[in-house]
């Protein structure tokens, strides 16, 4: 089997496609539900940064079909369920840190009287004064964990050699993640005293140990169990664990099944976002436009507690550079502690946040310079055997950007449709256009090295029927999907000869969350690796069964020298000659090490890489804007199955365009937060996707030894509409002839559009 050169991949259906369509995919609300089921509501702070004086819980109890109430004080275990650090308790303990923290937990017999009764507690609260603004918490050195610095080079050197510098402040706001399945836990006593646990999760292994740590119970003793998210993004990386601990507390206690479903606007007041940034930058560089120093500070905001701050800062940190190579670069990294929700992972996991800045920086360049920002980036791209090292240390090898570029850069006829939106400019006084085209480089593997194993089994049954179990979990990226084409391909059968079953703690243990976008790199491997096993004993039995050498497996068929046998029938013969007809199989990937104090190392396996060329039209007068137009050219390796690899790359960079432009999180002076529905949290929709959508994958295989050479997917893409927000600048730049920087924030909703213009109107240039 050719599995390097050529095309290995096809595109098959989604595993569930057929059941998605049809409304029958089972999701945790959807499990039959067992008698005696009771439903759990949260009761939330509604300070910012409080203590608790008194709870006054009667008239909660005092509502029909309510069962208990739950406060900190019915924990048995440790009252936490922080992934990293322990700082984020389960229910708050005298101390609420944000507007929506959870206090107590009402059981009830419904779920509408368990969120009824929970709206009825009266509490008392003294208020403590509360950081509601990054700049500020940075200021007052408010962090949850102690800043993370990069230096390389001599950026202070540099920069006062540089023939240009420019400074400035960047601002780029969170994101909601939106999974349209909302939080979902549903906990069932199970023998001895253990907890089966049904919970939308990307990484079951964690949601097993906080709650066996939530009630003092031995890992064997909590099964999780996870068939399908309807959309995790990031968003049930950890904080679906504060509804796994609440629902396993209350089926402890009360020794029945509890489910707990969030409500949207719960779940939105209660689970952490997307990390927005601040930043202040100064960028030095020759009269050319190519980048001399880099130096920048970045404050991310945390929110009330670490959550998964630490990588996702370290990793805005090792993406800063995106696709460009920078010689003197000093960046100082801040993990602000606010009293909001604590932010967490979401698609890119500070990636996106890193390489905004120096898209913003160098967009900043080109019009000073007067220059098409697409020849400044040119001019910066990375290497091939020069300029090829990153600022943490890590050698770019399989740098592919300029040829990329180019391809799209051609492909997308850049040149031709900037002379045209030019005159169209020039005749148009209200209606402005824009285009631009940017770059990613996106580096591949956890940035905590051990997390990046994987295991699996591989069952064949004696109809040739295969079922495959793995440590990844399935949010609609496809995992099962792929994983089952590795392993169709390894034994010759057909896919519809195999099955991928729920993620089970008790069948493959201590598993990463997938995450990372290394779902199918780690667990498609391991696959591969248990039916390659269960292959190899196959491969010596059809030797002696057919009694010569030369074994294949292809087509649902097993020949050899010239005869042949349809699978089933052979597999049959091979289990009654006692051949061990399933594996466990497992892999780590090589080659990775990490300074995370010195933030230097080899953090990665490899990079993805990909461009966008986005056209946008902006009404200057009252900032709203269409985009056009958008062709994408992006690398997944030799992809597994392009239909699903494109569905990525165009979900994720839509959904990227709504972080940019018009989902705003919006916090009054309370620390509440407003926008926690979709009535005023404007997710993009069909209506915004542009009419002319073009996108193509890159061809590429890995260099490195990946599954089938394939590259990782599921994040990379979320940097592609860069391009939008760039597009939208460069309408407004358009203004005043692109004279000026025009200050943008992102998101770019129509209000940050006209306060951009009205700075260009006033000569505030950025
Ligand atoms: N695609 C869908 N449909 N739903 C999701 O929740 N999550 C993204 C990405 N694509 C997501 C998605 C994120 S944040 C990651 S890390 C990867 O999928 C995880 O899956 P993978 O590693 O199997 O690509
Ligand atoms: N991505 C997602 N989750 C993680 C990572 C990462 O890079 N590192 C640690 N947890
Ligand atoms: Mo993805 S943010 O790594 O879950």
């Amino acid at each position: 089997m050719a599995l390097i050169s050529g095309k290995p991949g096809w595109s098959t259906p989604h595993e569930s496609a057929h059941l998605h369509v049809a409304g029958e995919a089972p999701y945790v609300d959807d499990i039959a539900e067992l008698a005696g089921t009771l439903y759990a509501a949260p009761g939330t702070s509604q300070r910012a940064h409080a203590r608790i004086k008194t709870i006054d819980l009667d008239a909660v109890k005092a509502v029909a079909g309510v069962v208990a109430v739950l406060t900190a004080e019915d924990i048995p275990g440790h009252n936490d369920c922080g992934p990293i650090i322990k700082d984020d308790p389960i229910l708050a303990d005298g101390l609420v840190q944000y507007f929506g923290q959870p206090i107590f937990v009402v059981i009830a017999t419904s779920q509408t009287a368990a969120r009824k009764a929970a709206k009825k507690a009266k509490v008392e609260y003294e208020d403590l004064p509360a950081t509601l603004d990054v700049r500020e918490a940075k200021q007052a050195e408010s962090w949850v964990l102690p800043p993370a610095r990069l230096r390389q080079g001599d950026a202070q050197t540099a920069m006062a050699g540089a023939e240009n510098r420019l400074s400035g402040e960047i601002s780029v706001g969170g994101q909601e993640q939106f999974y349209l399945e909302g939080q979902i836990s549903y906990a069932s006593p199970a023998e001895g005293g253990g907890i089966h646990l049904w919970c939308s999760t990307q990484h079951p292994t964690e949601m097993q140990q906080v709650v066996a740590h939530a009630l003092n119970l031995d890992f064997n003793q909590v099964l999780v169990e996870m068939r399908r998210m309807g959309g995790g993004f990031g968003g049930k990386e950890s904080q679906s664990a504060i509804f796994a601990c609440i629902a396993s507390i209350a089926a402890k206690q009360l020794n029945r099944p509890v489910k707990m479903r969030l409500d949207r606007d719960d779940d939105m007041m209660i689970t952490g976002k997307r990390h927005g940034f601040e930043y202040d930058y100064e960028i030095g560089f020759d009269n050319e436009g190519l980048i001399q120093a880099v130096d920048i500070d970045m404050a991310a905001q945390a929110g009330f507690s670490a959550d998964l701050t630490g990588p996702v800062v370290a990793r805005a940190v090792c993406h800063l550079d995106n696709a460009y190579y920078l010689n003197d670069v000093s960046i100082n990294a801040f993990s602000c502690k606010t009293n909001s929700q604590s932010n967490t992972a979401f698609r890119g996991f500070g990636g996106p946040q890193g390489a905004i800045a120096m898209e913003y920086m160098i967009d900043n360049i080109a019009r000073k310079l007067g220059k098409d920002a697409l020849e400044v980036r040119k001019l910066n791209y990375y290497g091939t055997n020069t300029r090829n090292v990153t600022p943490y240390g890590q050698i770019v090898e399989d740098n592919v950007i300029p040829e990329l570029s180019a391809q799209l850069e051609q492909s997308s006829d850049y040149a031709e449709r900037r002379k045209a939106i030019r005159s169209f400019n020039e005749n148009s006084p209200i209606l402005r256009k824009g285009l631009a085209l940017t770059p990613l480089k996106f580096g591949i593997s956890f940035n905590v090295v051990h997390f990046n194993q994987a295991g699996a089994l591989v069952h064949i049954y004696t109809d040739g029927s295969v079922l495959v179990n793995h440590g990844g979990t399935e949010m609609g990226q496809g995992l099962h999907t792929k994983v089952a084409q590795v392993v169709a391909r390894e034994l010759g059968i057909s896919m519809s000869r195999i099955r991928a079953t729920a993620t089970d703690t008790s069948k493959v243990a201590n598993t990463s969350a997938t995450a990372a976008s290394t779902g199918t790199d780690l667990n498609g491997k391991a696959a591969q690796d248990a039916a390659r096993q269960i292959r190899d004993r196959l491969t010596v039995f059809a030797g002696e069964y057919f009694g010569a050498d030369g074994v294949e497996f292809a087509n649902d068929t097993v020949s050899c020298a010239g005869k042949s046998m349809p699978f089933n029938e052979f597999i049959v013969l091979a289990y009654q000659s006692r051949i061990q007809l399933w594996s466990d199989g497992f892999y780590k990937t090589p080659g990775l090490h990490w300074d995370g104090v010195k933030m230097q190392g080899s953090p990665f396996y490899y990079f993805a890489y990909g461009a966008a060329v986005s056209e946008v039209i902006v009404d200057t007068l009252t900032g709203e804007w269409k985009l056009l137009r958008a062709d994408i050219l992006h690398d997944a390796g030799n992809s597994i199955n392009p239909a699903i690899d494109i569905g990525q790359v165009e979900g994720a960079y839509i959904q990227g365009m709504g972080w940019l432009t018009s989902e705003e999180l919006v916090w009054d002076t309370n620390g509440r937060l407003t926008t926690h529905a979709p009535s005023t949290y404007k997710i993009p929709t069909i209506t915004d996707c542009p009419a002319e959508f073009h996108t193509e994958l890159f061809d590429n295989p890995n260099v490195k030894d990946t599954v089938m050479r394939s590259k990782a997917v599921g994040e990379p893409p979320l940097l592609l509409p860069f391009s939008v927000f760039f597009a939208i600048r460069d309408a407004i730049s358009s203004v005043d002839d692109h004279q000026q920087n025009p200050p943008l924030r992102a998101p770019a909703t129509p209000e940050a559009i006209l306060d951009a213009i009205t700075a260009l109107r006033e000569g505030r240039d950025a």
